[in-house]
């Protein structure tokens, strides 16, 4: 397996009122590429551990590497390669237009400054936000800023893009349209992400491994499908799981030859509904031990 970009094992960070965050359980890897949620309740250190992985605040235990570096002693080595949104999106714009802001750090390097209009313009494209070009930041719904903070996180062409709950205070729809674009983003231009939420509704969608973090430790790694089947898991870091994956894991429990999908769309409800009003609901492992095939 590759190098991971990113690895944490067993930190701890103490706030100066005293406060002790830890980082236990299994260790955290992303790997080139991979797109990581790390699901935990508030509190539980996603903030904390974002903060030390950008480098921001110093681990005074563990072991903590952003590719291959130390973040809070080979700081410029990783920044380049590093994206973040920040839980409030407010601090890192800077405007004063979109245009402005997601050009400011290219701009900053003194890089070429037709192509860094290129660079805009294409990104802008990418992330629907071309009509807010000339817009003041500031007055932008939150959507609109978290979209305007990815592409200036973008523009810098980064390996791993972190984003720290970009899902919060968002409606639905744009919840749907930000999972579609990262994952796009993430797809086409090969950049691992590393998504923190508390929002199971959306993982399935959106992530490769899901890591759950809960009072100080790692308490899982698996994929999607093998998370949702771990209520116990789930409850125990008071997260819990939406009705309609209850439903999916409760069939395969009773037998059905049923995947959980990435997303519950208009197809994967009338498969479910054809499975169902096709055959009888019974254990089909009871059958002989041999689950029958169906044309779902
Ligand atoms: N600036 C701070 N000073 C003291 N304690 C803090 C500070 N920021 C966060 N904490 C504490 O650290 C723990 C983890 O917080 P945080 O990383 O923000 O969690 P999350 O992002 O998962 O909600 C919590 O107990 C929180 O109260
Ligand atoms: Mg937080």
């Amino acid at each position: 397996m590759s190098k991971p970009l990113v690895l944490v094992k067993d930190l701890t960070y103490r706030y100066v009122d005293g406060t002790e965050v830890h980082i236990g359980g299994i260790p955290l890897e992303i790997h080139p590429g991979e797109r990581v949620v790390l699901l935990g309740p508030n509190g539980s250190g996603k903030t904390s551990l974002i903060k030390m992985l950008l480098g921001l605040m110093k681990p005074s235990s563990g072991t903590l590497e952003v590719f291959g570096n130390k973040p809070s002693k080979d700081f410029s080595a990783i920044q380049k390669r590093l994206g973040v949104v920040l839980q409030n999106v407010e601090e890192q714009l800077i405007g004063p237009r979109v245009v402005d802001d997601i050009a400011f750090t290219p701009r900053n390097y003194g890089y070429d400054i037709k192509q860094i209009e290129r660079e805009v313009d294409t990104l802008m494209k990418e992330l629907t936000i071309e009509p807010l070009a000339n817009r003041l930041v500031h007055y932008l719904s939150g959507g609109e800023k978290k979209k305007v903070a990815i592409a200036g996180a973008l523009i810098a062409k980064p390996d791993l893009l972190i984003l720290d709950e970009p899902f919060a205070g968002l409606d639905p729809q744009s919840q749907e349209e930000l999972v579609g674009l990262l994952t796009e983003i993430s797809v086409k231009k090969d950049i691992a992400l590393l998504v923190t939420t508390h929002d199971l509704e959306l993982v399935p969608a959106l992530a490769d491994t899901v890591y759950i973090l809960s009072e100080g430790k790692m308490l899982m790694k698996g994929t999607p499908a093998e998370v949702f089947q771990r209520p116990d898991v789930l409850d125990s870091a008071r997260l819990h799981v939406p009705a309609i994956y209850s439903l999916y894991i409760e069939l395969q429990q009773r037998g059905y030859p049923i995947e959980i999908p990435a997303r519950v769309d208009q197809a994967a409800i009338e498969k479910l509904l054809n499975l169902l009003t096709q055959k009888p609901i019974i254990n089909y492992k009871s059958i002989n031990g041999r689950v029958p095939k169906l044309n779902v």
